[in-house]
């Protein structure tokens, strides 16, 4: 808004309400923003990971996307940057966003724990306790139409479940009332590449409910 916008706006409310004027607050100031929430935790040691680890990797991308990925945990390249997948399987990550002309600035990408475990050991279940709420306060944030969950073991972690890669593909799950979908991991992708075809199913099935959501949203304003 111009600066004659906007005071011709403040006599218009001036007209219609007199000397009480009702001011709407300044963005910054109502919202708390996904930037709030990291300076907030980015220097957790609430687990031990938090004296081991390098950088706090809190997540990358468009706080307002509609879909948001969620890997494991940092591994050995994220943990030096402080971004999520920037290794071998990050780079296979960005291709396949833009096989689906995506990047990483459309959608929202962290993971389940946001410090390293040594030497890239699964997650241990007293570390994700502590750990998921940051998730879901991200969530909280973000609101995103689509959860994508990269790979097994954030699948599992999240749903609470065992079941395989080929069963969880199929189904669409709901995750503290979000729904979620589950896909394969890049780095299963690098070392299993009969796995590319059904992941590319899957990734167009994802670019077609991002559309979707960005179509309702533009639709309902
Ligand atoms: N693997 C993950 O699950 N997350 C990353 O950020 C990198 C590799």
């Amino acid at each position: 808004m111009s600066e004659s916008d906007y005071y011709s706006y403040l006599r218009q409310i001036h007209e219609l309400y007199g000397d009480e004027i009702f001011v709407t607050f300044p963005e910054t100031m109502q919202t708390y923003s996904l930037s709030d929430f990291e300076n907030e935790i980015n220097a957790c040691e609430k687990c031990s990971l938090g004296k081991t680890r390098t950088k706090f990797v809190f997540g990358v991308g468009n706080p307002q996307s509609p879909i948001v990925f969620v890997g494991e945990a940092p591994g050995k390249d994220e943990d030096l940057q402080g971004e999520p997948f920037v290794g071998r399987a990050g780079k296979l990550l960005d291709k396949i966003f833009a096989a689906i002309n995506l990047s990483r600035e459309d959608v929202y990408i962290c993971n389940v724990l946001k410090c390293r475990p040594p030497q890239n050991r699964d997650p241990l279940p007293s570390e994700i306790e502590l750990c998921e709420p940051y998730l879901l306060r991200q969530l909280e944030i973000i609101q995103p139409g689509l959860i994508v969950a990269l790979g097994r073991i954030a699948a599992h972690t999240l749903l609470k479940i065992k079941d395989r890669m080929m069963d969880m593909r199929k189904q669409t799950y709901i995750y503290h009332g979000i729904p979620m979908k589950v896909t394969y991991h890049p780095s299963a992708l690098l070392r299993n590449p009969s796995f590319k075809k059904p992941a590319w199913e899957d990734f167009k099935e994802i670019l077609a409910v991002y559309n979707q959501i960005l179509s309702e949203r533009s639709t309902n304003g």
